[in-house]
C-alpha cells in the first residue's frame, strides 16, 4: 500500500472523490493525510470526518512569503508523515525546490482544462473555465499530470474531453468539468501511479 498525501486550498470535492474511491477504484495506496494552504479550506472538513490527520502551511502567515520554506515545511509534514505519492487536488499554490526534488515523479496534479489549452501560470480553478467560455471553445475536459518545475508541463497520465453546452457559465462548466472528468480520472490516474 503507497501512503499518499494530499494537497488542497479549497473546497476539496477533489479530496472527497478520493476519499470516496479508496478500496475500490484505488486498491493499492491509502490517503494519510491532508494539508491544506488555506485555514478556511472547506476540504479539511472533509479530511477530519473521514479521520485524516491535517495540517495547515501558509506560505505568507507560516513562512514570511518565501517559497523556499513553503516548499521544505511541507516536505517536511509529507516526509514525517511517510508519505510516498503527494497528490495535488485543488492546490492553487505553485512550489519549488525541496518538494519538486524528493518527490519527482511522485506529485500528481489534476487541472480543469485539456493541456496544452488554458494552463500555465494564474490559469486555476474558475479562471481556466472562463477562458474557455472566452475562447468558445465547443471541447474542454480536465487532465492528470505529473508535476515538474513547469507549471502545468509534467507528463500527462490522463484526460477526459468534456462537451460545452450553449448557455454555459464558467460555474456550470466548472461542475460539469468536475462531475464528468476530474472525479472520474484523478482517482484513476492515483491508482496508475500507486500501482507502478
Ligand atoms: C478543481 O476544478 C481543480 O481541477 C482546480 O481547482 C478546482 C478545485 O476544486 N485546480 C486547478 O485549477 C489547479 N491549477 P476542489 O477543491 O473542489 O477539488
Amino acid at each position: 500500500m503507497k501512503r499518499i498525501g494530499v494537497l488542497i486550498s479549497g473546497g476539496g470535492t477533489n479530496l472527497q472523490a478520493l476519499i470516496d474511491k479508496q478500496g475500490t477504484v484505488i486498491k493499492s495506496g491509502k490517503i494519510v493525510c491532508v494539508c491544506s494552504n488555506s485555514a478556511s479550506a472547506y476540504g479539511l472538513e472533509r479530511a477530519k470526518k473521514s479521520g485524516i490527520p491535517t495540517r495547515v502551511i501558509r506560505k505568507n502567515a507560516d513562512c514570511g512569503g518565501d517559497a523556499e520554506e513553503f516548499s521544505r515545511r511541507i516536505c517536511e509534514y509529507m516526509k514525517e508523515m511517510q508519505v510516498d505519492i503527494i497528490v495535488l487536488a485543488g492546490f492553487m499554490a505553485i512550489f519549488s525546490g525541496e518538494l519538486l526534488r524528493e518527490y519527482s515523479n511522485r506529485i500528481i496534479n489534476i487541472h480543469p482544462s485539456l493541456i496544452p489549452s488554458f494552463c500555465g501560470k494564474g490559469m486555476y480553478g474558475l479562471k481556466v473555465h472562463e477562458a474557455a467560455l472566452g475562447y468558445g471553445v465547443k471541447v474542454t475536459g480536465a487532465t492528470v499530470h505529473l508535476v515538474n518545475e513547469v507549471v502545468d508541463g509534467g507528463r500527462i497520465l490522463l484526460q477526459k474531453a468534456v462537451n460545452v453546452q450553449d448557455g454555459d457559465t464558467p460555474e456550470t462548466l466548472q461542475r460539469r468539468v468536475m462531475e464528468e472528468a476530474e472525479w472520474i480520472i484523478l482517482p484513476q490516474a492515483v491508482e496508475m501511479v500507486c500501482s507502478q
